[in-house]
């Protein structure tokens, strides 16, 4: 171990962080063993270029961005059944697969644990995953197959998750056979310094690296590979917190196919300008999406010659992507996004330290920034109601709370 030892010091010199080893002899055993792994598998060069783009000004963004062409489905007429028919052939065949990215918990929702299994108050008190299982189920009985799902978890809520499945019997599907769990991807949290942070464990204050690392998680973890062995060749990547989710949609599928598009999306009319949603567009020509954080309210207004939204697409987080595009995907970097954020964390002397103001880079990847990835996609609007009710705060917000989401999937049910 010491001679390990030695040669982490000499990389962590390096690097500008031998702090990480400041408070290595007050771990107990099995801590220490931890650390060493942590730090191994850091990526230095990879936290000092983040660090560096982190005292970049924000450049303007030289960005071209234009509108992007989409499909109605309420207008698809004829064409409607020719997808659908092609679509239907293939859930048959068993190439589609559902992944669900619950790597969040549910702290906005005020609810201790995995987001997946926050209950949104229906009489049923059924969770978020048990309600996205439930259309699994049905949509899989119309065609006479089980629709393999894969679940992304992180870290912090992989225990929780499986925990909750097991007890919950897999809401009848079997693990290992037609339900598999992954882990999400983490970088280190950094200060303002580039030093990376100590958490209150001792151990390195890691954070999840965002749904952009979906993609290199479904490979290294071996998904792909278990996907291609069961003959899958398409996959539906969708949030955890829309609870009208449909993740399994033969027309969606049928325009992949037909069009010879590896990526294939659902977009709903934008309620309002100021609706937080992405939304789609081209970037320098290529697919892509601005992120609510990222429009300027002069182009969230602007409207075309018939007085809609000239970036009215909403991106609904219901992606269709083929296999082979994943793995492309996940041998490819993401540009990572910084959000500066409040960390606790242990300072050189072991003292806690809870700050009351933003203190540490968090680096996250966004899934659509791999959308430029692709020559080509398809963008097919679906009626909101029908597709849209997502969970993201709590009740006093108003907006996209589970009296909202509850309302909206009852109305969809027929429920009282
Ligand atoms: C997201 C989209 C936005 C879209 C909106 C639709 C981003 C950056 N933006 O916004 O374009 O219009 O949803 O509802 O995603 N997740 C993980 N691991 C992570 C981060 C997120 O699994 O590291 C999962 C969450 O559990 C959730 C989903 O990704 O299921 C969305 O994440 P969230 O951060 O809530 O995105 P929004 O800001 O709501």
């Amino acid at each position: 171990m010491s001679k390990k030892i030695e040669e982490i010091k000499t990389i962590l010199k390096k690097y500008g962080q031998e702090h990480l080893l400041n408070h290595y002899e007050t771990l107990e055993e099995r801590q220490k063993k931890e650390l060493i792994e942590q730090i191994e598998n850091i990526n230095f060069e990879l936290i000092n270029t983040l660090y560096q783009k982190t005292k970049k000004e924000v450049k303007t963004q030289k960005d071209v961005i234009t509108p992007i062409e989409y499909l109605d489905k309420s207008k698809l007429y004829d064409d409607y059944k020719h997808y659908e028919n092609i679509g239907k052939k293939a859930i048959i065949a068993k190439k589609l697969a559902a992944v669900t990215m619950a790597g969040g918990q549910g702290t906005r929702l005020g609810h201790k644990g995995p987001k997946g299994t926050y209950d949104i108050g229906l009489d049923s008190h059924k969770s978020l995953f048990e309600l996205l299982c439930d259309n699994l189920k049905a949509e899989g009985k119309k065609y006479g197959v089980t629709i393999p799902w894969f679940i992304m978890t992180s870290r912090e809520n992989n225990k929780a998750t499986t925990e909750f499945f097991e007890k919950n019997k897999y809401f009848g599907y079997q693990k290992d056979k037609n339900i598999f769990f992954f882990i999400q991807g983490e970088l280190p949290m950094i200060d303002t310094e580039g030093k990376i942070l100590i958490g209150e464990d001792g151990l390195i204050k890691l954070a999840a690296d965002g749904h952009g690392g979906i993609y290199e998680s479904l490979v290294k973890s071996g998904m792909t590979q278990k996907m291609k062995q069961m003959g899958i060749e398409w996959v539906f990547i969708g949030g955890v917190d829309n609870c009208l989710v449909k993740m399994v949609d033969p027309v969606l599928m049928g325009i992949a196919i037909e069009k010879e598009v590896t990526v294939a999306c659902k977009s709903a009319v934008k309620a309002n300008p100021q609706e937080k949603v992405g939304v789609f567009c081209r970037r320098n020509g290529k697919p892509n999406v601005i992120e609510y954080s990222e429009i300027t309210e002069e182009m969230a207004k602007k409207t075309d010659e018939n007085g809609e939204l000239l970036y009215g697409e909403a991106h609904l987080l219901c992606n269709l992507f083929s296999v082979s595009a994943v793995e492309r995907m996940g041998a490819n970097p993401l540009p990572y996004h910084i959000a500066y954020k409040k960390a606790t964390y242990l300072d050189k002397n072991g003292k806690r330290i809870k700050p009351d103001t933003p203190n540490a880079y968090k680096f996250e990847a966004f899934l659509f920034d791999a959308f430029g990835e692709v020559d080509d996609m398809a963008i097919l609007r679906v009626k909101r109601e029908e597709e849209f009710a997502p969970v993201k705060n709590a009740d006093e917000a108003g907006v996209d709370c589970p009296k909202t989401a509850r309302e909206l999937y009852k109305k969809f049910y027929h429920l009282n």
